[in-house]
């Protein structure tokens, strides 16, 4: 996650974007029972679960993209060359998550607000896996955190 911030960071988006990459898997954190799902081949649902816990704090600049963030990878997936670079288990939780989108799904999909901001946080996790990359710490992105908060009056 701090990998995909920091490709967000690189290629200078927005403070919401860069916030939203590094959260984007939040979800997973929080889902209850992760090794249960594994096993059986379920899927967490972790954008939904993340998105629903961080629409508490965070403005929905950062939430929606997390929202859509497999929105994103199944509608990607349209593109055969960016399916066959996928990972085998990124292979196998696609089909999880619904498969690749259809004509009908797509057009829905490239109608939503936020669904550019989604695309290029996929994009950004996809170059965001390096093993052993020497990374920030999320305490360097605590300014940038704060800045993304829902202030007090908007509750
Ligand atoms: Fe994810």
């Amino acid at each position: 996650m701090i990998q995909t911030a920091m490709l967000a960071e690189k290629n200078h988006s927005s403070k919401s974007l860069i916030c939203a990459c590094l959260l984007h898997d939040y979800g997973h954190f929080i889902i209850e029972n992760p090794d249960l799902l594994v096993l059986e081949s379920l899927d967490g649902k972790h954008e939904n679960i993340g998105f629903n816990f961080l629409k508490n704090y965070f403005k929905p600049e950062v939430t929606e993209p997390i929202k859509l963030h497999i929105q994103a990878k199944r509608y990607l997936c349209r593109n055969k060359s960016y399916y066959n670079h996928l990972s085998n288990p990124s292979k196998i939780s696609l089909k999880l998550q619904g498969g690749v989108m259809n004509d009908e799904e797509s057009q829905k999909f490239i109608s939503i607000k936020f669904c550019k901001d989604a695309i290029m946080l996929r994009k950004y996790d996809d170059g965001g896996k390096i093993p052993n990359a020497k990374i920030k710490k999320i305490d360097d992105y605590r300014d940038l955190i704060t800045s993304q908060l829902i202030s007090e009056n908007e509750h």
